[in-house]
């Protein structure tokens, strides 16, 4: 597949502008796991977008300066952050001809704790993004609301591909399915309100910190790792399959079959590293006895607590507000808490 330029203006006007703007973070329910060239994803995910871990991002842009970036993390200067930066928009000039023609300053923070391996790249770059757009619209005109949010989104993808997923709340779908209607591999789409039963439409995702601090593999190490998997064909193609039933679940409200579903994939995701080669465990002992626990209390109490993974070893514990949540609450309090690291935890909620 080509990647359409949609982004690309001939006319356009830059002047010093400093632009701000903020984006929360997302945790996937069909993961995104594997990808080819230009950030195209190998299969299609779903993921809820989080209310509270946001990232908050000021770009100073100074006009017809000598290209550079400068990034500063809650105020300290962070080089490394820069040069990923740097690189990025190098990348992006075909979508945006001005992006090189100035110098940058770049003021970020997180409303969460940076070691916690919650996704920042996806808010981060999601804020930057926006960033991007609302420059690139004050040099060469407006366009509609919906119109920035999917160049937005264009352009988040190709900093980080889960990124794209940001732009939107609720339940938001990047890369192509027959079961989205409008969905891309080049930018996400919000999956219809209309279409979900309103028990998914408040629902909390507390992340329990069982590891802070750097993972033992990267996304983009990860990412690549599918390349040489012999199983990888067979979970790209189960991925699109779970659209299917995923889709009847949102609309019917099946609390088990959602709770089998996302555990699933989260478990699977898990799977396909240890079946690489080199192999990764990425969970830790407390990931583990998490999970335990979660099964053995759902068994006694038929409570919806359940649990889903990024590539790391924190766990997102997932529960809806339908009455059963303080009974939970205090189970996850006086239970899990005990094997995080530091008492660590982050409570979000998803609610639209
Ligand atoms: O956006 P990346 O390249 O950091 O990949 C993220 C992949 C997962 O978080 C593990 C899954 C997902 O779909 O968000």
């Amino acid at each position: 597949m080509t990647t359409q330029n949609f982004l690309g203006k001939e006319n356009y006007n830059i002047s010093s502008e400093t632009v701000s703007e903020s984006c929360p973070s997302n945790i996937a329910l069909i993961k995104y796991w594997g990808k080819y060239k230009d950030q195209i994803p190998a299969n299609p995910s779903i993921s809820y977008t989080l209310n509270h871990c946001k990232t908050n991002t000021t770009v100073e842009f100074f006009a017809n300066e000598p290209f550079s970036v400068q990034t500063f993390l809650a105020g300290n200067e962070e080089h490394k952050f820069a040069e990923k930066i740097e690189k990025y928009f190098r990348s992006i000039e075909q979508y945006l001809p001005w992006i090189l023609k100035g110098k940058y300053i770049i003021k970020t923070e997180n409303t969460f704790p940076h070691s916690s391996g919650i996704a920042s790249s996806a808010s981060g770059f999601g804020a930057i993004a926006k960033c991007l757009i609302s420059l690139d619209e004050t040099f060469s005109g407006k366009t509609s609301e919906e119109e920035s949010l999917k160049k937005a989104s264009f352009l988040a993808r190709l900093g980080s591909g889960s990124a794209c997923r940001s732009l939107y709340n609720g339940l938001v779908v990047w890369g192509e399915s027959d079961e989205v209607e409008g969905s891309s591999d080049l930018f996400a789409v919000k999956f219809s309100d209309g279409e979900i039963h309103s028990v998914f439409k408040n629902f909390n995702d507390w992340v329990l910190l069982i590891h802070e601090g750097v993972k033992s593999v990267s996304s983009t190490v990860g990412h690549g790792l599918m390349n040489t998997n012999p199983y990888a064909e067979r979970r790209f193609q189960e991925a699109r399959e779970n659209f299917v039933p995923m889709k009847e679940i949102l609309k019917s409200g099946d609390m088990n079959a959602f709770i089998k579903l996302v555990e699933h994939e989260a478990l699977t995701l898990h799977a396909m590293m240890m079946m690489s080669d080199p192999a990764f465990i990425l969970m830790k002992t407390g990931t583990l006895e998490v999970i335990s626990k979660i099964w053995d209390f759902r068994r006694e109490t038929s409570l919806p607590l359940f649990f889903t993974l990024d590539a790391g070893a924190n766990v997102h514990l997932l529960f809806p507000n339908d009455g059963s949540e303080d009974k939970i609450k205090t189970f996850i309090e006086s239970e899990l808490l005990q094997h995080t690291q530091k008492n660590g935890v982050v409570k979000d909620v998803m609610k639209f």
